[in-house]
């Protein structure tokens, strides 16, 4: 983990509603792996207090990209930033997914979870391994990549703009049918609906899946405790009116396995 003044080396619209940032930060780079997430001062000075999470969304050499979508002050402030200015960034954070076996992996992104998707895609292309992106949005215009599925590349569209009209659990079913009964595992990132959607899913199917989740956090570090998130333990272990236990999603996580995730209701 490192503290990098982070360069702005350009600030632009990627997608309907979406910004792609792209930063100079060697030490980031050089460390960073797919999952994990940088942690933003937006603002020195005063508001907001604390810093905003991240997905690093690609790398390229000494230079990371993130990709987000304006929510609120931080996220909006940030959208405003010009080629020059310079970031104060902790990173890179978390866990990040973890190496599966001969499984082939599918991977999942839906809203502003498409960053560390992409990050995962971008690294498994450049290792000549194969897997399969299925990435789901609202409509065609929220999306940055075409529906390729011969390349491995699904898109869905809720209004069927683009791709397969429905959600990422149909771009999972089709990108399931077209394997020859290959062993899949599912490595996903998205809002709240889509985890438990995808985790009820693969639990059913017995597919293994390893989701990253975006909760609120403050420190990023493990100080605060401001990002429990509420997980099984094991049942071997559990003793009796036990079973569940708080893990914090910038430290254990973000990335967790699908059945140890408790994830709560909108
Ligand atoms: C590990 C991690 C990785 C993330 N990666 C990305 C990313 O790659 N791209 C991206 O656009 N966003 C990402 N987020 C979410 C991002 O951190 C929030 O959107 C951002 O902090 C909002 O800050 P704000 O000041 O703009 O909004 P605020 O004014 O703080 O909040 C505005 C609204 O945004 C929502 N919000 C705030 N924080 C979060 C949060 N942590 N998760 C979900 N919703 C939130 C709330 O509904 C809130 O009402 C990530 C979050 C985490 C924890
Ligand atoms: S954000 Fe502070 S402990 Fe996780």
């Amino acid at each position: 983990m490192l503290l990098e003044e982070c360069e702005v080396l350009s600030n632009k619209t990627l997608a309907s509603g979406l910004y792609e940032m792209k930063l100079e930060g060697p030490g980031i780079c050089a460390q960073g792996r797919p999952g994990q997430f940088v942690n933003i001062l937006v603002n020195p000075s005063d508001t907001p207090l604390l810093r905003r999470p991240m997905s690093i969304a690609h790398v390229n050499g000494t230079t990371f990209g993130l990709i987000y979508k304006v929510f609120g002050q931080g996220t909006r402030e940030m959208s405003s930033w010009q080629p020059g200015h310079m970031a104060d960034i902790l990173g890179p954070l978390g866990n990040g997914w973890w190496p599966t076996d001969d499984r082939l992996p599918l991977l999942v992104g839906g809203g502003v979870g498409i960053a560390p998707i992409n990050f995962l895609h971008q690294r498994l292309s450049q290792a000549g391994a194969p897997h399969q992106l299925i990435m789901g949005a609202r409509s065609g215009a929220e999306h940055f990549l075409e529906h390729d599925p011969s390349a491995g590349i699904t898109l869905t569209t809720d209004d069927g703009s683009a791709g397969i009209a429905g959600t990422v659990i149909d771009g999972l079913k089709a990108a399931i049918s077209r394997q020859d009964n290959q062993a899949v595992t599912v490595l996903g990132c998205g809002p709240p609906g889509m985890l438990r959607a995808l985790q009820s899913f693969t639990m059913s199917h017995e597919i293994p899946c390893q989701l990253a989740v975006e909760e609120m956090m403050g420190c990023g570090v493990g100080i605060c405790m401001g990002c429990s998130v509420e997980c099984r333990i094991d049942a071997s272990l559990a003793q009796a009116g036990e079973g569940r236990r708080y893990r914090l999603a910038c430290l254990d996580g973000p990335v967790f396995s699908a059945g140890e995730l408790v994830l709560a209701r909108d």
